[in-house]
């Protein structure tokens, strides 16, 4: 931290200046004289005790106000007095109880149509049509039929046509792995093209570059690693991303892994956007990249990317556009007769974009693109070791081995679409967002979030409680998201929504729905909804974590 050694060599500067003077270094020895007359009350003991003491309270202190950590000091401190109040044996005892039966209740509804585990492996083998007959059985558990399009994202085109596709490809790249480039040279190329179709989709220029990646959060985790280099080698000790509330919480997941620090601004209340205002005031010395969404996953709003840019070029720090939802619907809109500013690297100052083939590309999960303005900053994010007793190793991204049968499967997606395949998949998407957007803006009771003009639609409610409709929404077999912080709901819209009578069946629904929420705006809010309600609620956001974490558990019981 260079204030602080700063802070010391001021420090030694004015003692060392004040002690040139004979009066002031005899009247300061005369002081420390009356200094030890009065200590002469203490023992030796004491006093080695007592400084011994008060360095280390004060060091402690120091680390707590401090320290750079990935959370600001507001939030260490709030988890502080929380742990601290947990000691108390009847805060202890109530919060473990409310747990235990919370948990339990989940893992009645998640386990509920479970059959019974095996609970080891066969000693003897399956005949392929016996591990065949056990695949059926296990499918049968499934029971939402997503084909009706009654479930926000998730699943995004999967036609007939595409799993035929992409399953003969998986398969005839089944062993494939590009981490021996020797073996599989088509890999190799392939993996090369669907990177360089994908810059050529966000307009990078002659030296842009990127690498596929098993998904958009590794995306996001490569690039934010890459700017912490960066901003190692600039001897930035914690390397800052500054980013808004509205933004994928991958990057939060970067900050911890490779310990940022993470300052989060707010969004604009009614445009959903970054607010450009805290944005400018958040970027500090430490700061490496910003992030903006195109669009951001909770309510489908794009940033200003320009303007964010701007911040960018000038405070010369990376800016990070994370599409990795609209990566494949974005890029398309001008084509598909829809308004767009520009949001890729025609923006100057745009130094790093996400793109999920996995989603809106229609490729199989696992599967994304990380793109890069220059070279030297995807240099950043590989890995080398030069001294492994196992050779000389070095790879693009997180994983070693890869599969090269979802690069096969992405890129015979991507050469099987085409561009005038996404252009009218756009078209549909975005119609289909656009009219839901309009219709539900007028629905009395409920507002739109910002206004949406991609995938994805929010709605909220100033006069009566959200989850209640989403509860409604469930009762009449939607699967849609709940969000907090407002308090909303949304519908990411897929290829299933746009299909003749989807879109204006989610609409009557939800019309329907608030109608008879609205007749009576205060009632309160059972079952499913009423969790997201009240853990918003819940100042001890720990509580929240454990039973996250509790979910998590129950999800590998067999
Ligand atoms: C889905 C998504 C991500 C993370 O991608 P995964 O593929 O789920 O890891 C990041 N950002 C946005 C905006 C997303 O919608
Ligand atoms: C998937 O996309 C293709 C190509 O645009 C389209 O023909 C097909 O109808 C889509 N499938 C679904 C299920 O929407």
């Amino acid at each position: 931290m260079a204030w602080k050694w700063i802070l010391v060599a001021a420090t030694v500067a004015g003692l060392g200046a004040l002690l040139r003077n004979k009066e002031t270094r005899e009247l300061l020895l005369s002081e420390l004289h009356q200094v030890n007359l009065y200590l002469t009350r203490y023992d030796a003991w004491q006093l080695v005790f007592l400084s011994v003491g008060a360095t280390l309270i004060l060091n402690a202190l120091a680390n707590v106000l401090f320290r750079d950590d990935v959370y600001p000091l507001s939030v260490r401190i709030k988890r502080a007095f929380f742990r601290v109040i947990r000691w108390v044996p009847s805060v202890r005892t109530k919060i473990t109880k409310e747990l235990d039966k919370t948990l339990a209740g989940m893992e009645k509804s998640i386990l509920k149509h479970s059959s019974k585990s095996r609970r080891s492996l066969p000693a003897k083998g399956l005949s392929m049509d016996s591990v065949m007959d056990e695949i059926n059985k296990l499918e049968q558990m499934a029971t939402i039929d997503w084909k009706t399009g009654l479930v926000s994202g998730a699943m995004y085109n999967c036609s007939d046509d595409l799993t035929r596709l992409t399953t003969q490809v998986y398969g005839r790249c089944a062993w494939s792995n590009p981490l021996h480039a020797d073996l599989f040279p088509h890999i190799r190329q392939m993996e090369a093209e669907v990177v360089q179709w994908t810059l050529d989709l966000f307009h990078g220029g002659p030296l842009s570059c990127g690498t596929m990646t098993t998904g958009g959060t590794e995306s996001i985790l490569l690039a934010m690693r890459a700017y912490r280099q960066i901003g190692y080698e600039k001897g930035i000790e914690y390397p800052e991303i500054v980013l808004s509330v509205s933004a994928h919480c991958a990057f939060d997941k970067a900050a911890e892994y490779f310990r940022m620090k993470l300052t989060h601004v707010p969004v604009d209340p009614v445009t959903r956007m970054v607010d450009l205002v805290a944005m400018k005031r958040a970027i500090s010395p430490s700061t490496v990249v910003l992030v903006a969404s195109a669009p951001h996953f909770p309510h489908g709003i794009v940033d200003p990317i320009q303007e964010v840019a701007k911040l960018g070029l000038r405070y010369k720090v990376g800016v990070h556009v994370d599409s990795c939802l609209g990566g494949f619907v974005v890029p398309f809109m001008e084509e598909a007769g829809f308004e767009m500013d520009p949001f890729d690297f025609r923006v100057e100052g745009v130094t790093s974009i996400s793109a999920d083939t996995h989603k809106y590309g229609f490729a199989p999960k696992g599967t994304s693109v990380i793109m890069y303005s220059s070279k030297s900053i995807r240099r950043m994010q590989y890995f080398v070791a030069s001294d492994w007793t196992g050779g000389v190793y070095a790879t693009p991204s997180i994983c070693g081995s890869r599969a090269g049968s979802l690069i096969a499967a992405t890129w015979a997606t991507l050469l099987y679409m085409g561009r005038n395949g996404y252009v009218e998949s756009t078209k549909k998407i975005v119609t289909t967002t656009q009219k839901i957007a309009a219709e539900l803006s007028k629905v009395p009771g409920v507002y739109v979030l910002g206004s949406p003009k991609v995938n994805v639609v929010g709605v909220a409610s100033k006069e009566f409680d959200i989850f209640r409709v989403y509860e409604k929404l469930i009762e009449r077999g939607w699967h849609i998201n709940g969000l907090q912080f407002p308090s909303s709901i949304h519908l990411c819209v897929t290829m299933l929504h746009t299909k003749d009578g989807v879109a204006d069946k989610f609409v009557r629904d939800v019309s329907e729905v608030v109608a008879q929420v609205a007749s009576d705006p205060k009632a309160a809010c059972g079952g499913v909804g009423a969790m997201y309600g009240v853990s918003q609620t819940i100042p001890d956001r720990s509580v929240i974590n454990e039973i996250a974490e509790g979910f998590i558990d129950i999800l590998y019981k067999c």
